[in-house]
């Protein structure tokens, strides 16, 4: 076994008078598969899975998450340690590398993201092809593509070129993220600069401008740095796995970067961070009655759901939501900021986690709910959330594309399906056609 598998012994599959063994392995945190990959050759059977809740697609190093006790952890470190004590370019490094960097490592890819900052100058002018109303994560995924263009090098070797990919994807994603922003804005745009942080940077190009400096504020810089670190990861969600079944094709880094971050914006993903805020908003300007959308999410004619409950694979709290929560009350605390959705917020998690439809169906608030406010709290527009979202989950769809690109059991990925149209039929031509 290519893999760090122990052997469980084997599953017995009875299909009619036919009985075969399925080997079952076991990962290193305890989690048991039953291996399948000769099920259909041996037997002509498939398996049938839809939304893949029941289906490990490979095997991964990267993130070990435990759905039943809230468990989240990256290269083996608890994303609580993570969190308190790193920094987001240290938390990039760990899921790029799979080692937590030394000084003088951290130095030197501290390095790079600097010298790597900036966009090519031609780039620029595509900002000025989008309508004004263009969608920030339409034009970041453009971008992202239109990235192997410019810097082709990496298309021959792209192990061997993977740490100056990684660095040019991070510090030039967060570039083309505040430059949008700004283009939007109709503002002058400001250049990233050698001596700030990876956040500090960020919010100084988003929000200086000539005629009104931006004072960094270290609470603000410390909430941003714990969210983009929270993002970091999360195995084999929506994007990430669009990330590995696109480059299952051996599509390049941008490429299968670019749709990751297509799938990212869908409101049951990374969108439902902007979801959120909207139905807080919609609350708040209805007088605030949040129970009315308490029953509604509750009402199974009725399609609204409470935007940052539930969670495909928790079944408990989010961890990422407990680390939030009180990042979001010393943000608002620094800056003075007393925020009437704050208030719905926590009132309806406050019913929500004691009402009985939530507990008996494990719905608890999950890592979009509170980073929202966040995010409100210090100027980022709310359709600019999800670019957030995707500035964070960056390094870990880098990390999984090379993991992905080196796996010795890679193989493009081409799921089955069981068809259920029409049977083979006779062709009718044109002319003969009824009605
Ligand atoms: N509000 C009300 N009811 C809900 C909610 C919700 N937010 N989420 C799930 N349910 C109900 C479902 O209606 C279903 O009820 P039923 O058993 O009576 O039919 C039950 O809980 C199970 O729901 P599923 O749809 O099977 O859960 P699934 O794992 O497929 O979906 C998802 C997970 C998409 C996150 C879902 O909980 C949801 O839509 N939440 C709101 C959107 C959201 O916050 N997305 C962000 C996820 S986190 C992230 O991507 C970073």
């Amino acid at each position: 076994m290519p893999y760090n598998y122990t052997s469980g012994g084997t599953a017995e599959l009875k299909l009619g008078d036919a009985t075969y063994q399925l080997p079952i392995l076991v990962g290193t945190e305890g989690e048991k598969a039953v291996d399948i990959r000769k099920l259909r050759a041996q037997t002509g059977y498939i398996t049938l899975d839809s939304g893949f809740a029941n289906t490990g697609s490979c095997a991964s190093s990267i993130t070990f998450l435990d759905g039943e006790h809230g468990i989240l952890s990256y290269r083996g470190y608890a994303i609580e340690d993570l969190a308190e004590h790193c920094s987001f370019v240290e938390v990039a490094y760990l899921l790029a590398h799979g080692s937590l960097p030394t000084r003088q490592e951290l130095t030197c890819f501290s390095h790079m993201l600097g010298k790597y900052a900036l966009i090519h100058e031609d780039m620029i002018r595509f900002f000025d092809g989008f309508p004004a109303n263009s969608p920030p994560m339409a034009i970041l995924s453009s971008m992202v593509n239109s990235l192997c263009s410019f810097y082709p090098e990496m298309l021959d070797n792209p192990l061997e070129n993977i740490d100056k990919m990684a660095a040019r994807l991070i510090s030039k994603v967060r570039t083309i993220a505040a430059f949008s922003y700004k283009k939007s804005m109709g503002q002058p745009l400001v250049y990233p600069r050698h001596d700030l942080s990876y956040c500090a940077n960020f919010l100084n190009m988003m929000f200086d401008s000539p005629v009104q400096p931006y004072v960094i504020n270290d609470t603000v810089v410390a909430a941003l740095n714990k969210l983009l670190i929270l993002h970091g990861d999360h195995e084999q969600n929506c994007s990430t796995a669009t990330v590995r079944v696109a480059g299952s094709a051996r599509v390049n880094l941008y490429a299968s970067i670019s749709a990751g971050i297509n799938a990212l914006w869908g409101p049951l993903h990374g969108g439902a961070n902007q979801a959120v805020m909207e139905m807080l908003q919609l609350i708040h300007n209805e007088g605030g009655n949040y129970k009315k959308y308490i029953e509604r999410a509750k009402d199974p004619n009725d399609p609204f759901r409470l935007v940052g409950f539930g969670h495909r694979v928790y079944k408990t709290h989010d961890p990422r939501s407990r680390i939030i929560k009180k990042a979001c009350d010393d943000v608002l605390a620094a800056l003075n900021i007393a925020d009437p959705l704050l208030d719905i917020a926590k009132e309806l998690e406050e019913v929500a986690l004691k009402d009985s439809y939530f507990v008996e169906r494990h719905l608890y608030p999950n890592v979009d709910f509170y980073s929202g406010i966040i995010y409100r709290a210090i100027g980022i527009p709310t359709n600019m959330f999800t670019v957030m979202f995707a500035l964070g989950r960056l390094p870990g769809w880098i990390a999984h594309w090379k993991e992905m690109w080196d796996d010795p059991d890679w193989r493009i990925s081409r799921p089955r399906q069981v068809y259920v149209g029409p049977r083979r039929r006779p062709f009718v031509p044109l002319d003969q056609r009824a009605g």
